[in-house]
């Protein structure tokens, strides 16, 4: 059985970042209001909090996530109003064009450069033509003081602290430029985008470059 890295952590994952992680997520939903009926998905949902905001907009709600541990979190979390899938996002079990947004909040910087580029494939199959894809990750800065500063180095302890893979992804996404490099290297375009917290955070929204 593959290795679960999150399984120390799922317990304790709301609690230490959930509030930190919460005013990212309304800024994403400001970006992209969801509709009642369309079908998201949560790339690497984990716990289920980012899911759970959309809960209130009446949308068919999807997740899928590598760690049981979370999985097992998100499913306490929102019970039966959100498909939660165990698997890897490099090949997902959904049908083509299915998806009207795809959400996805600090899964990419935690993996391989090659993981990632083949998770971008898998999420453009699985979006709509017209679908959109809210990315919200770690942002290689200018940072501000001191806010900036502040927030820079508890995400670099927190990166430190997660395993030796972990970090060393971490540290490659961000020395080649973060979400903006990944996105243009894999065609997709930036509608919106918002720098927060002092210029440690990206919050995304991405279309498909026909
Ligand atoms: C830092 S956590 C973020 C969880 C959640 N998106 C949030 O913001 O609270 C990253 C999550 O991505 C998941 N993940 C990493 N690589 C994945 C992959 N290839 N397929 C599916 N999930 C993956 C991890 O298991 C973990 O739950």
């Amino acid at each position: 059985m593959m290795e679960d890295p999150y399984r120390n952590y799922a317990g304790i994952y709301d609690r230490l970042f959930d509030s930190m992680n919460k005013g990212l997520k309304l800024v994403g939903i400001r970006m992209f209001r969801p509709s009642k009926g369309m079908n998201i998905l949560d790339v690497g949902c984990g716990t289920g909090s980012h899911l759970e905001l959309y809960q209130r907009y009446q949308c068919n709600l999807f997740g899928i996530d590598l760690s049981p541990s979370m999985l097992e979190v998100a499913r306490e979390r929102l019970g039966d109003s959100a498909q939660l899938d165990l698997g890897n996002a490099t090949e997902m079990q959904y049908e083509d064009d299915k998806f009207d947004l795809v959400i996805s909040m600090l899964s990419l910087h935690e993996m391989s450069p090659d993981t990632r580029s083949t998770v971008l494939n898998e999420i453009k199959r699985v979006l709509k033509s017209d679908g959109r894809l809210l990315l919200i990750d770690f942002h290689p800065g200018p940072y501000k003081p001191m806010k900036g500063w502040i927030s820079k180095t508890i995400i670099f302890f927190s990166e430190l602290v997660a395993g030796r893979k972990h970090f060393k992804n971490y540290r490659q996404f961000m020395a080649t430029g973060g979400l903006a490099t990944l996105l243009s290297q894999n065609q997709m375009d930036i509608e919106k985008q918002s720098i927060l917290a002092g210029g440690t955070f990206a919050v995304c929204l991405v279309f498909e470059d026909n």
